[in-house]
């Protein structure tokens, strides 16, 4: 870890009305600013800004192939810019505002910016429920496209200064919001017709999705990339990441779960939606800890347990 902490507190800024107005002004004349949902924080502009949006990619040092997300704030946005069906419909009154990132055909006359798309004819559209994002999409009329608000490849910010320690000076206004409740990125689903796919394992189970629509058609695993962004190694420490570490060897800082405690325990209860939003600070804190090796305990692969595991799984590839 940087001992210069200089950059924090000079970009983060307690959420308030004062600050949803400078972002607005911000956003609207093409900059950045990083901003809470309930998953993780994301670093938004304006999807139909080219400039603004080619400035996300520069400050993730993220591969212009890999396509990112448009927040809306409803379903009404949400058809302006992708065509819905009936499937999509459902899933969208089921689910949002929540935690579930919809992949549908491009509008006609979606205002979008290619870039955003990396050049699909589809688009990524979700309605967050965060507050502060709630607020910053209402007050600045935008669509706003935002990924993780982390440098590519590395770990997902579900703070302030996971942010800041992340992208320093090229995240120049940070709404701080307080930690991430979910803190687990959204659930990826893909429609294909009457079908579905699930691109990105989240919040929203697959139990939950079949619920609304029956059985998912497919859960795209790691060898096929369809969400640009499912790349092996994603999540990434700087160190060596072991899985499945029932102990830690003298070397590993050990993350625990359950009654595996470990150096610090993700749910001791063995809650896996609490083990979830406690995931990303995990990783961060192991990597700033003096050990030279990480270890993680077991996670059961049920429920969100699969989105932990997808994480944990991409985090112990080496890039
Ligand atoms: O929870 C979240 O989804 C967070 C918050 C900020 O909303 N955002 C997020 O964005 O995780 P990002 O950029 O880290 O991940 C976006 C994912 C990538 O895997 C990307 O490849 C995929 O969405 N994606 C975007 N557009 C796509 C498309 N048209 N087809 C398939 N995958 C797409
Ligand atoms: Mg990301």
């Amino acid at each position: 870890m940087s001992g210069s902490n200089d950059h924090i507190g000079a970009a983060s800024r307690r959420y308030g009305k004062a600050t949803i107005d400078e972002a607005v002004a911000r956003l609207c004349g093409g900059g950045l600013v990083a901003v809470p949902t309930e998953t993780v924080y994301g670093l938004a502009a304006d999807s139909t800004n080219a400039a603004a949006v080619a400035e996300i990619y520069r400050a993730k040092g993220r591969p212009d192939f890999n396509p990112l997300i448009v927040h809306v704030p409803d379903l009404e946005a949400a058809r302006k810019l992708g065509e819905f069906n009936e499937l999509a419909a459902h899933f969208a009154d089921a689910f949002w505002p929540g935690p579930l990132t919809l992949v549908v055909p491009k509008t006609k006359n979606c205002p979008v910016v290619a870039a955003v798309t990396a050049g699909l004819d589809t688009i990524a559209l979700r309605v967050p429920a965060h507050p502060v994002m709630r607020e910053l999409l209402g007050a600045s009329g935008l669509f706003l496209a935002a990924p993780s608000a982390n440098r590519s490849g590395a770990i997902s910010p579900t703070t302030a200064d996971h942010v800041s320690r992340s992208l320093g000076k090229a995240a120049p206004l940070i709404l701080d919001g307080g930690p991430c409740e979910r803190g687990i990125e959204s659930t990826i689903v893909a429609i294909d017709g009457a079908n579905y796919r699930i691109l990105r394992p989240g919040p929203v189970t697959v139990v939950e999705l079949e619920e609304i629509a029956g059985k998912v058609a497919n859960i795209v695993d790691d060898n096929k990339i369809e969400a640009p962004g499912q790349l092996a190694s994603h999540y990434a420490p700087s160190k060596p990441v072991r899985l499945d570490a029932h102990s830690a060897l003298a070397d590993e800082y050990h993350i625990g779960f359950g009654v595996v405690a470990g150096d610090m325990n993700m749910s001791e209860g063995s809650d896996l939606a609490e083990a979830a939003s406690r995931l990303f600070a995990a990783l961060h804190q192991a990597d700033a800890s003096e050990k030279p090796k990480i270890a993680v305990a077991p996670v059961p692969d049920t429920g969100i347990g699969l989105a932990l595991n997808d994480r944990l799984r991409r985090a112990a590839t080496p890039k």
